[in-house]
């Protein structure tokens, strides 16, 4: 390929200014119109073309720069030393290619890694000058950022001096501002209460904070911070690694990530990974990767760095979780408690690795707000385990011509009306279990498997059940026979006895997955369990009032009326009596204490300590409630860690499971007893 080619110029062209205008609603305006993604895959597609046709290449294109240089209102400061970015692992082979290209370099077997997350906020650089916070700027290009000193000023984790010894006449410290989620929720209700500009992600919240021209409102927001590293690890005494810098920054008072790891290997570095993207959603704040550098520093200087990006780390990143697709179609669903849930059909787009045809659009208010239409551009996001959503509308690309989203005001499966009840968000079919819709989602919520876990009993076979007038509520399941079900499309006679084994077998359950599968509303697994450990029997149950519920650990008033409700309702009476009397039954539950601080807490105690025994550490631990095992596993909540841990301490720190050495042990059992 090469050449000069006017249809190369032209998409080159239309690229830069696509990605120009991009790049000023991110870092200007911190309101970005597209997912990263799609910036992403904008900008490789230019660097592609260049590489093409280097006749193409010129200082202004968008490939040519980290970020943007500094926009008006704050004052320039430059970096003392530049502030890199990192190169992108996608995936393990890219991790394992990494590590191999370093173990070349440096001629090791194996090579020590920190392992940090990627925390997704914004770069800061601060200048300490004899222990005193004198200056602080953003990344900016990397070479020069915003002094944001007054700013960062306003955020209570930062230090405003260094505490502790050795401290360097100068220190630049380089982190990672950022907006925890509960803050960043708290924010956008407030902002839009006020009328005010919602943000987008807890980044662009952080961005916009410290952003800010007035401090008074920087001030107001969540903010919060993790160090990573110094603008030059040699102004600090005394440390051959990473790990070290980073325990000395924290002795000054500078706070560094309590989820860092030290690991030996790549191997180690994918466990890591694994295990981090698995607790993500708990963590509390938004990561989009793990960063991985070396942990000797005199390995470090020996690799270097190649164009803005040092040789020693990478960033391994979390698959993307927004997208951009159209909305074929918008349809309303009815749920088991009767909300409509309006669903946008899409053309087919992979997020997060999976392709993805329908997302929420969660309520009648949501729709109206994001003004989702057919034909419309939208971002869909899909994190972790959360059904697919669309975040928004790209209103910049709506075609002409189409109409806003009419929310029906009959239910579009049994016409009966819907209420809007004051204080929900939801829209409800006033139809109850007269509702097909909702008649066929009890039954299956009924059958699932953390409820009564009948195999083969899909959505299409109840949706024929119930269309068919075979049944109407849960306990007619338990009076099928072989021959009728043998008629019904896509069954046969083996299919039927299959089914009634099934039937037969989730007679036997337990009283826990009896409440739950009675899709009594608010009455999660949770609760359910909670309900069971508590009441002796269902009959005891059934006859508690309000205040007896509310004994319950997990269930406040609203809970409580709405058990109550539902047993006083004749129709469910009889159904339990039906169900009991075709035979559903269930063991007595064994007693639990529930008011132990540390029930359900897995924990492991290794090495040996001056206070106590292990074992007294152990019993120690189970008084509380704690379930105490002998090794590490992706389960293991905590590790109390003596002297002499052998090998379970690196194991739980690969896994990224909080340590407690024996003075943190001390303060953690006086705190709780
Ligand atoms: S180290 C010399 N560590 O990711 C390496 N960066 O693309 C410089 N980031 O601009 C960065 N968490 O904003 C490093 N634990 C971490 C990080 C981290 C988030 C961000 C940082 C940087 C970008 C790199």
């Amino acid at each position: 390929m090469g050449g000069n080619s006017p249809e190369a110029r032209a998409r080159w062209e239309r690229l830069c200014r696509t990605l120009e205008g991009h790049n000023y609603r991110y870092y200007v305006l911190d309101d970005p119109e597209v997912p990263d993604a799609e910036y992403d895959r904008l900008w490789r597609e230019l660097a592609a073309l260049e590489v093409h046709h280097p006749e193409l290449e010129n200082p202004d294109s968008p490939t040519q720069r980290v970020g943007v240089t500094p926009s008006s209102g704050f004052a320039e400061v430059e970096h003392s030393s530049r502030m890199l970015s990192l190169a992108n692992a996608l995936d393990e082979g890219e991790m394992l290619a990494f590590d191999q290209r370093v173990r070349e370099r440096l001629d090791h077997e194996a090579v020590e890694y920190v392992a940090e997350p990627k925390l997704d906020g914004l770069a800061v650089s601060l200048r300490y000058e004899q222990g005193r916070l004198i200056q602080a700027a953003t990344r900016g290009d990397g070479r020069r950022g915003e002094d944001i000193t007054a700013n960062i000023r306003t955020i209570p984790s930062i230090p405003l001096r260094l505490q502790g010894e050795k401290i360097p006449a100068t220190l630049v410290v380089r982190g990672e501002v950022y907006m925890p989620l509960k803050g960043f929720h708290a924010l956008n209700a407030t902002q839009q209460a006020r009328g005010e500009k919602i943000f987008a992600n807890p980044r662009n919240a952080a961005a916009g904070s410290l952003r800010q021209l007035d401090p008074k409102v920087s001030a107001q927001r969540p903010l919060t911070v993790c160090f990573y590293g110094v603008g030059e690890p040699g102004v600090v005494p005394d440390i051959q690694r990473h790990a070290q810098l980073l325990e000395q920054l924290q002795a000054w008072g500078l706070r560094i990530s309590p989820e860092y790891a030290v690991l030996q290997g790549v191997d180690a570095c994918l466990k890591y990974f694994r295990a981090i993207a698995l607790r993500r959603v708990g963590l509390g704040y938004d990561i989009d990767g793990v960063v991985y550098k070396l942990n000797r520093l005199d390995e470090q200087a020996l690799l270097g760095t190649v164009s803005r990006a040092p040789r020693w780390a990478i960033a391994h990143k979390f698959p993307a979780e927004e997208a951009l697709t159209t909305v074929s179609a918008i349809e309303v669903q009815v749920g088991r408690t009767g909300a409509l849930t309006p669903v946008a059909r899409l053309q087919a787009v992979t997020v997060a690795g999976v392709s993805v045809t329908n997302a929420t659009l969660h309520n009648a208010g949501e729709i109206a707000r994001k003004d989702v239409r057919v034909g419309d551009t939208v971002v869909v996001r899909r994190a972790g385990d959360v059904i697919p959503e669309v975040v928004r509308v790209l209103m910049e690309q709506r075609p002409a011509g189409t109409h806003a989203f009419d929310f029906p005001a009959t239910c579009p499966v049994c016409a009966s009306p819907v209420l809007r009840v004051e204080g929900e968000v939801a829209v409800r079919c006033s139809g109850g279990l007269y509702c097909p819709a909702q008649r066929v989602q009890a039954i299956r919520h009924f059958a699932s498997r953390h409820a009564m876990d009948i195999e083969g009993l899909g959505i299409k076979l109840v949706e024929q059940l119930v269309q068919q007038g075979l049944v109407n509520d849960v306990s007619d399941l338990y009076g099928l026979g072989q021959e009728t079900l043998a008629k019904l499309e896509r069954m046969g006679d083996k299919s039927a006895e299959n089914l009634l084994l099934a039937l037969e077998k989730s007679k036997h359950t337990r009283f826990a997955r009896f409440l739950f599968a009675l899709g009594i509303r608010d009455v999660g697994e949770v609760t359910a369990q909670a309900l069971a450990s508590h009441f002796e029997s269902l009959e005891q149950l059934q006859h508690a009032d309000e205040e007896a519920l509310q004994a319950v650990a997990d269930v406040g008033p609203v809970v409580a009326k709405q058990i109550s409700l539902f047993f006083s309702q004749a129709h469910n009476r009889e159904v339990v009596a039906a169900l009991l009397l075709a035979g559903v039954d269930w063991p007595d539950e064994m007693p639990v204490a529930e008011d132990l601080p540390l029930r359900g807490q897995n924990f492991v105690v290794t090495g040996s300590m001056s206070s106590m025994s292990r074992q007294e550490a152990k019993e120690r631990l189970q008084v509380l409630g704690a379930r105490v095992s002998g090794s590490i596993s992706s389960k293991t909540n905590q590790l109390v860690c003596g002297e002499k841990p052998g090998s379970k301490r690196a194991k739980a720190e690969a896994l990224g499971i909080p340590v407690l050495d024996e003075s943190a042990f001390l303060e953690f059992l006086k705190r709780l007893s």
